[in-house]
């Protein structure tokens, strides 16, 4: 278990970065780098070494080479699980620093940075449990002939993740990846690249072959386009915006790559009258602002039944104007800043846009400070389902309040987005409960819940968030080809 208590943390020391390719520390091929800034303060941290096409190409040949030789293709796939699972125990050993230094790039409180540790271990040892599990099955075939399946590595994995959970992002992306033998070229977001670096580190001293692991930091637009372009990449793994999505998509067309999307949402999160309204209103309050509302499942259209509206309404305005905001590395932080300036704009563009389409801006809506990104906990009531704060994904700290009348009604407008990532329900009525679970549009449905997600539950989205799933079993089909072989048995007799 990552153990810590969680106090202040120091603020973790960072010196330049280079490139990691096939186990080696490597400046960019043009000597480019870009700054990684501290977004509680807007300061620089370091400068770190910005990949180009030559070093996409560099990374994505030392990924094949070790995905088609040495020591990565002949190794059992029980030793293959071993390694993830030392890593897993690096990671909890290392907890405090990696915890730190996530908190410092992307804003995070100490506190949200050590439940992403706790589940980055989880992942990797879930995976690491899998490795030897990934079995082909036997076929009945017609005929004298013997068919059986296999289920084997797709390749090369270009991974591409964004910046608000940094690491979790990069085990959700590496836990299956390596359980199944591929190899992987990963690329954090230009936000965000410090921890990838430090744990790509600890998977060489665990033992990972040289090449199997490459992790290359810069832009989307640049080092994430070679890296989809790329002919030797064989998967691409992305999670991000939808509109990146589709970009992706198109350009992996030209090589026919596999694609898998974790993409955003405006997730729906419905509270009825018959709930238990203190675990609601704690559940709908944590759905929002966990993070800073910077997740993809973040609960911001929240759909309150009219009979509690206003009590509903006044409970969590009272508890948003008590959120404490600040340094992330603080103990006591329940907010820190949003990951960048371009983000902090974005979201104070939708409050804008939000009163001038008429709905009731309640609580927040402003910049803290002018320094670093920090936005108060805003709440809008009386949104209607047209307005863009009830379409579009604003990933910052902004609910939009919905009343409703009846649960049939509830579930058409739920589900009257192009999301469909997550949804979430609170009522005692099992009926009810049943109902929207079945009914609602969604890759994960919470009942009295919201947020719990797990190494060992599916996670994906319906409609335009996303395509394929992660976690769980169901992430090694996405990571395995299968093949099947037949064997002619020739004349000899048919039997059972
Ligand atoms: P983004 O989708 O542009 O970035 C995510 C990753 O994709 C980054 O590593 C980025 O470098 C890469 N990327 C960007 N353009 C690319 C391209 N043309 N080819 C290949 N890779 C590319 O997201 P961004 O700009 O950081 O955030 C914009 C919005 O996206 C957010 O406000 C939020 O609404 C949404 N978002 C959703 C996330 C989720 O968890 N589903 C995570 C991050 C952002
Ligand atoms: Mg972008």
């Amino acid at each position: 278990m990552v153990s810590a208590t969680i106090g202040k943390a120091p603020a973790p020391k960072v010196r330049d970065q280079q490139l990691f390719i096939g186990g080696k520390w490597a400046d960019s091929a043009s000597g480019k780098s870009f700054p990684t800034i501290n977004p509680a303060t807007g300061d620089t941290l370091c400068q770190v070494a910005e990949a180009d096409a030559t070093d996409v190409d560099r990374a994505v040949q030392t990924a094949r080479k070790a995905l088609e030789s040495g020591p990565w293709p002949q190794m059992d796939a029980a030793d293959r699980g071993r390694l993830l699972l030392r890593l897993a125990d690096q990671v909890e050993k290392h907890a405090r620093d990696l915890a730190a230094l996530e908190s410092l790039n992307c804003g995070k409180t100490l506190a949200d940075s050590f439940g992403d540790m706790q589940g980055v271990a989880n992942t990797l040892r879930y995976y690491g449990g899998w490795a030897d599990k990934v079995e082909g099955r036997t076929i009945p075939v017609r005929g004298n002939f013997l068919s059986y399946t296999l289920r084997q590595p797709v390749g090369v994995v270009g991974q591409i993740i964004p910046w608000n959970f940094p690491l979790l992002m990069l085990a959700w992306k590496w836990g299956p990846a390596l359980a199944c033998g591929n190899t992987v070229v990963l690329k954090p977001a230009e936000q965000t690249p410090l921890t990838a670096l430090r744990v790509a580190e600890l998977a060489h001293e665990c033992g990972f072959p040289d090449g199997v692991i490459n992790v290359i930091n810069g832009f989307g637009e640049i080092t994430g386009a070679a890296l989809v372009a790329h002919p030797g990449v064989d998967k691409i793994a992305f999670t991000g915006h939808v509109e990146t999505a589709k970009i992706i998509q198109k350009a992996a067309a030209d090589t026919l790559k596999r694609t898998t999307f974790e993409l955003g949402g405006k997730s729906p999160n419905v509270v009825c009258a018959d709930a238990d309204l203190d675990a609601a209103v704690a559940g709908a309050f944590h759905a929002i602002y966990f993070h800073g509302g910077q997740c993809c499942t973040a609960g911001s259209r929240l759909f309150i039944e009219h009979k509690i509206h206003r009590e509903f309404v006044e409970r969590l305005v009272a508890k948003a104007k008590k959120r404490k905001l600040g340094d992330p590395l603080e103990a006591g932080t329940e907010q820190g800043p949003q990951v960048s300036k371009e983000q902090m704009d974005k979201i104070l563009g939708y409050v804008d846009l939000g009163q001038k389409q008429g709905a009731d801006l309640l609580t927040g809506g402003r910049r803290v400070g002018d320094r670093g990104f920090f936005v108060e906990p805003t709440i809008f009531d009386n949104v209607k389902d047209d307005m863009a704060i009830a379409q579009d994904e604003i990933f910052g700290p902004v609910v939009s309040v919905l009343p409703f009348q009846e649960v049939d009604e509830v579930i058409q407008r739920a589900n009257s987005t192009d999301y469909g990532l997550a949804a979430a329900i609170w009522t005692k009525d099992i009926n009810k409960a049943h109902l929207f679970a079945k009914r609602v549009k969604a890759g994960t449905v919470w009942v009295n819940c919201y947020h719990v997600v797990d190494a060992t539950t599916p996670f994906g989205g319906f409609k335009m968030s996303g395509q394929g799933r992660e976690n769980g079993e169901a992430a090694l089909e996405h990571y395995t080809e299968l093949k099947t072989v037949t064997i002619n048995l020739g004349s000899a007799k048919k039997n059972g």
